[in-house]
């Protein structure tokens, strides 16, 4: 098949590497040059400074030049391709609705040029990235004003995880395709054959309208899931003695009808997708006159969930937060990515800076340059300036008065020592990730720590204290910093 990818970014381009390891003819197409540039040396440097996915620079490698093909000029590849995915970036506004201002740009640009072509073959035009319920048919009505003759639309939402991109591209769980013609379900099982039958994959063929739900369904119930372990779980854990957390999880999700994903903590699920689908679903329902109450709670209680330890630090352990010295463990949104969008982390520094800290002492594996170029630009606000940056956890932790531990980066496992051996109590570990095992060490060396599912560990109390891993909640605690 002759297949073009518009749109390089985090889903088109995986996709058009995984499409072209199975020998199609695949052109990768973004009005960016600069990107388009860097994709063209096959060089793997290159190709990640935009997209840093595992495996994925090895795949262009591979194939480049052989299978797959690099452009900006889509005019040169429009003839005689089989099918155009779009994967074109759909950014949310401040409404919640989608900006759909680059997808049109794009589909008139395409439609025109369809109209004018020579070889009136069948060709298909498939939605991959997340746009809003009925977007394929407005682009069978953008095709239809510019006269384009013999297509089809189809809906093919993606379900990719950041990091494990191109492996769940080779191996997804299902493929969904949406279309309206037996002509057009036959193209795309060309496209995917190797999916088609496959005794593991489910491949569902159904309508646009019912795969373009799929894809919001899908995501927005995974939020509500993350969110019934953080709103539900966690507060039974934080407000009632002697419920231990783990417990709880294995205990609950022993039912092979519940999810062991998702159960795990945290202060909140951020990225580029959840927010903005649940977001673009509530807009959605709203504007179809329903009742949006759950999807609402959900949104309300994640981005809630990413404040909700500083909260507890002020009523909990009567920390207050002004001119104190905070460092800030983890940028990004989950570990092994330098992306933030959506990321705690941004609410966690807007919510310190607003309680009047001095200084905010960050510290990220991979996130620190996306911070200072995209996030906390003093450029942007002034109280950014408080925001240092270093290299190691440790620098970061020196001299501060408090720890927040805001991203599931593994090497923080091994911080009870290192906060041992730099700072002293009273000092307060703020953790929203449950990353410290052996969090009674601290308490029993004088450290408050919080975590989030848990109650408040003083560390003056922890030696008077009982139970497996000292973890019990007493009738008043009293933290070392506040006496
Ligand atoms: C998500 C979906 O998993 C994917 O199917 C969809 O296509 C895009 O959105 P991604 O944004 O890459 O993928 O991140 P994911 O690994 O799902 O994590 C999202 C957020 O939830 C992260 O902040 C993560 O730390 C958090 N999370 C995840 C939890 O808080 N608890 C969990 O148990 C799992």
């Amino acid at each position: 098949m002759k297949i073009v990818v518009i749109g390089t970014g985090f889903v088109g381009l995986p996709h058009a590497a995984v499409l072209s390891e199975y020998g199609h003819e695949v052109y990768a197409y973004d009005i960016d040059a600069a990107r388009i540039a860097a994709y063209q040396t096959g060089e793997a440097d290159a190709i990640e400074r935009y997209v840093n996915e595992p495996g994925l620079a090895d795949s262009v490698a591979e194939n480049i030049n052989r299978y797959l093909f690099f452009t900006t000029d889509i005019a040169n590849v429009v003839d005689g391709a089989d099918v155009f995915f779009f994967c074109i970036n759909t950014p949310p506004k401040r409404d919640g609705s989608t900006d759909m201002t680059y997808y049109l740009d794009a589909a008139h640009h395409l439609a025109g040029l369809l109209a004018q072509r020579q070889n009136l073959s069948r060709v298909v035009l498939v939605n991959k990235s997340t746009v809003p319920i009925g977007t394929a048919r407005l682009l069978e009505s953008v095709m239809a004003e510019h006269g384009v003759a013999n297509f089809g639309i189809a809906s093919n939402p993606e379900f990719l995880a950041q990091g494990n991109a191109i492996e769940g591209s080779r191996r997804p769980d299902r493929v969904v395709i949406g279309a309206d013609t037996a002509e057009d379900m036959h193209i795309l099982r060309r496209v995917y054959s190797q999916f088609v039958n496959h005794v593991r994959i489910r491949y569902l063929e159904t309508t646009p309208e019912t795969a373009e739900a799929i894809k919001y369904m899908s995501n927005t119930l995974l939020l509500t899931y993350i969110s019934f372990w953080n709103g539900v779980g966690a507060r039974l854990a934080e407000a009632m003695p002697n419920i231990r957390m783990e417990d709880l999880k294995i205990g609950v999700t022993a039912d092979a009808r519940i999810s062991t994903w998702g159960s795990y903590v945290s202060n909140g699920a951020g990225g580029s997708c959840f927010g903005k689908d649940i977001q673009s679903l509530i807009y959605q329902l709203n504007r179809a006159g329903r009742s949006t109450d759950l999807l609402q709670a959900v949104y309300n209680i994640n981005e809630y969930q990413k404040i909700y330890l500083i909260e507890r630090a002020i009523h909990e352990a009567h920390f207050s937060f002004n001119q104190k010295t905070v460092a800030l463990l983890g940028l990004s949104f989950k570990k092994r990515t330098n992306d933030m969008r959506d990321s705690a982390a941004l609410r966690v520094v807007e919510s310190l800076l607003a309680r009047g800290v001095r200084a905010i002492r960050a510290y990220d594996p991979l996130a620190v340059d996306e911070a200072r170029r995209n996030w906390f630009n003093p450029d942007k606000n002034y109280l950014f300036e408080r925001i240092s940056y270093h290299a190691t956890a440790q620098e970061a932790i020196s001299g501060s008065d408090a720890i927040y531990i805001s991203t599931d980066w593994e090497e923080f496992r091994g911080l009870a020592r290192t906060i041992q051996t730099t700072v002293t109590p009273p000092y307060l570990i703020m953790d929203g990730r449950r990353m410290i095992p052996d969090y009674d060490t601290l308490a029993t060396a004088g450290f408050d720590y919080l975590p989030v599912g848990g109650p408040l560990l003083c560390g003056r109390e922890a030696d008077a204290m009982s139970g497996e891993n000292g973890h019990r909640m007493t009738a008043r605690p009293v933290p070392s910093h506040a006496l």
